[in-house]
């Protein structure tokens, strides 16, 4: 499956101009000025650093775009297995290339498929900014609850609109940023989803507040009246505060 807002982005990807990371930045309150490309490595370390990575352990990551958080994860650590998993094979060819210091097991298949066959045997898991796209969301959590070893732990972030996010605005950001199928899920159905599926969280980030300068650099500021642009009204809604980038910690229940 082709995601179509990835038709550009594969293409500035190709000549350079955008880094692998394909998610908002995170922009520290004390360190100012910071490009964009740095503030997404820095919203990458802030999930591997909970993560708790280990030399030799096996990570997948789920929903890897281009392959920034795997890569990093690669130069950083010795004799990890690493899996990537994605639904668009454009987006595997891209994240193949490029220097890699370790084999890297691509999976070409939805979030809820990616350990059909195979029990305990993931070590970390990883997701980020990824799961509002998934159809499945019980059935990604209950693939995780599967794969991962008893002393596993997954972290797992994502974009959620409040409940009285501009309907315009919303609809404008879901179509834009397509598949979006779920735009009225909320953290506590997200928790009792994972909960279900065998999963218990033990922390929970909001790092919406960190995101927000990242539109300085992706789009123009919103006019007074809504726009059909995504990235304008995505900007529109955190300016508002009504959306929220939720960053939960998940063990095995
Ligand atoms: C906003 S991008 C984030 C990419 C990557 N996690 C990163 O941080 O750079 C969302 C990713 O989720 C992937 N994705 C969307 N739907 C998916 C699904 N049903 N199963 C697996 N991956 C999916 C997209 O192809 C894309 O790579």
């Amino acid at each position: 499956m082709n995601l179509a807002y990835f038709d550009n982005l594969l293409a500035a990807y190709s000549r350079g101009i955008v880094s692998d990371h394909v998610h908002l930045g995170l922009f520290s309150d004390k360190v100012e000025g910071h490009p964009l490309a740095v503030a997404q490595e820095l919203m990458t370390l802030r999930h591997v650093e909970l993560l708790d990575v280990k030399d030799g352990d096996s990570v997948v990551d789920v929903g890897c775009g281009l392959g920034g958080t795997l890569r990093w994860i690669d130069a950083h650590f010795e004799r990890v297995h690493l899996t990537g998993v994605n639904i668009d094979q454009r987006q595997i060819d891209a994240a193949r290339g490029g220097a890699w210091r370790k084999i890297v097991d691509f999976q070409l298949c939805d979030a809820a498929g990616f350990s059909k066959a195979r029990v305990q045997w993931a070590d970390r898991i990883i997701s980020i900014e990824a799961m509002f796209h998934f159809p499945d969301l019980s059935g990604f959590f209950s693939a995780s609850a599967r794969a991962m070893r008893s002393a596993g732990k997954m972290v797992a972030s994502t974009i959620l609109f409040k409940e009285d996010a501009n309907p315009q605005s919303v609809a404008t950001v879901c179509a834009g940023f397509s598949p979006w199928p779920n735009p009225k899920l909320q953290l506590a159905d997200l928790c009792e989803q994972a909960k279900v599926s065998g999963l218990k969280v033990v922390q929970v980030e909001d790092l919406a507040h960190y995101c927000l300068p990242s539109f300085e650099w992706m789009c123009p500021p919103c006019p007074a009246d809504i726009t059909d642009d995504p990235v304008i009204e995505l900007r529109r809604i955190f300016e508002a505060g009504e959306a929220s980038y939720p960053l939960l910690v998940l063990l095995p229940a």
